[in-house]
């Protein structure tokens, strides 16, 4: 399975590969990959080496990250162009980036920072990384505890998926990529939520997991090819993610993205509710990430201040109103300005609404 997509910046190819073996793997490479710097997540490395160990031989270096919030970071990204220069890395060395979002935003920011930028292959190996972050070029690294602070857009030249990596992926993991499927469903295809109920009932559908990742990633095409730098349209992508990213960064990072991602989807929804949307939206939304196993409440409701706080390191913010994607039903998600008043008088109660 193959699709390319078009914007002002390279296309980017995605394949679907059913099996992955050695041979497989190296196959399925274009010669422009041969002789790559790999970037890798070490548990993924720990798991696959055996299979992935002729794509490891012909690397010109291999460099293992440990996938926790804590390490993307600026610390991280200097070790990682240390070693690419000890490695004798140059312009038309290709980058390999094998791992969930985590390792692809810091090791495709690493690429497109390096000698200015070289070029990326992705080969995703979480289930939200295949059926979101691995497309869009998107690369980010958190500074001062907030998230993607410094980052760049470096879209992939190609990225391979080879679902079989999902087969070793803790459940905790897998149900977070359901969430940012989720997401997605709400966005542009609320009837993929049948694949999402399949895959949550039974993470070994590993054909099934990948027919929802070409679903999801076809929407973000469509919506990306239109709006790379994220100036208008693509803001619709962060659905979820201005309440998500807060949660995740007023919990140190307890609640994994995708779980933060889906409680947001419900307050940003109860939010919506207050603006003349679906009032019923939110609890379906809290229904859906029940069923799949993903947190619907949370403990404690931050207070205000802390959720403003964060806010307005918010990336996304603009001046005086703030500018939020806020899902207004199944397939009608708006992006919608706010002015400080109008987020005092509604998101404390969308918060209060996930209270356990
Ligand atoms: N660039 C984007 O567009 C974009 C979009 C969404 C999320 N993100 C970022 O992605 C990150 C979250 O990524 P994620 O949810 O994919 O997880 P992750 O990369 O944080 O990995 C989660 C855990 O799964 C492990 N793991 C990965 N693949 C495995 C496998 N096949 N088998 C066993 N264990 C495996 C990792 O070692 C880690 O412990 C966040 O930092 C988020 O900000 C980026």
């Amino acid at each position: 399975m193959r699709f390319k997509w078009e914007s002002d910046s390279p296309s980017t190819e995605l394949t679907v590969f059913r099996q992955l073996t050695p041979d497989g793997l190296m196959s399925g490479l274009a010669s422009q990959w041969m002789n790559p710097f790999v970037i890798i997540d070490s548990e993924v490395h720990r798991l696959w080496k055996e299979t992935l160990v002729n794509l490891l031989d012909s690397a010109c270096g291999v460099f293992t990250l440990s996938a926790l919030e804590e390490e993307k970071s600026p610390g991280t990204l200097e070790a990682l162009w240390e070693t690419m220069a000890e490695s004798g890395v140059k312009r038309d060395t290709c980058a390999v980036v094998i791992g969930g979002g985590l390792t692809c935003d810091v090791g495709a920011l690493a690429a497109s920072t390096f000698q200015r930028g070289l070029s990326l292959l992705l080969i995703p190996t979480t289930l939200l990384c295949m059926v979101d972050a691995c497309l869009g070029g998107k690369t980010g690294i958190n500074l001062r505890g907030l998230k993607n602070q410094v980052g760049s857009f470096h879209p992939a030249d190609e990225i391979l998926l080879f679902p079989e990596f999902l087969s070793t992926l803790p459940k905790r993991e897998f149900r977070s990529g359901l969430a940012e499927a989720l997401k997605t469903a709400l966005i542009g295809d609320p009837s993929a939520c049948s694949l999402i109920r399949e895959i949550s009932a039974d993470s070994g559908l590993l054909d099934t997991a990948a027919e929802l990742a070409v679903r999801c990633l076809a929407v973000k095409a469509g919506i990306v090819g239109e709006d790379l730098r994220e100036s208008g349209t693509r803001m619709i992508l962060n659905l979820g993610h201005t309440v998500g990213h807060a949660l995740e960064s007023i919990g140190s990072f307890a609640l994994s993205h995708g779980e933060a991602v889906g409680l947001g989807l419900a307050a940003e929804a109860s939010m919506a509710g207050e603006l003349g949307g679906d009032r019923n939206l939110a609890r379906e939304i809290q229904d859906m990430l029940e069923e799949i196993g993903l947190p619907f409440t949370i403990p404690e409701i931050p207070v205000l201040q802390d959720m403003a706080d964060v806010l307005d390191h918010d990336k996304k913010s603009r001046r005086a109103a703030r500018r939020w994607a806020l899902p207004f039903g199944w397939g009608d998600c708006r992006i919608v300005e706010l002015t400080p008043e109008q987020e005092s008088s509604i998101l404390p109660s969308a918060l209060a609404s996930l209270k356990a």
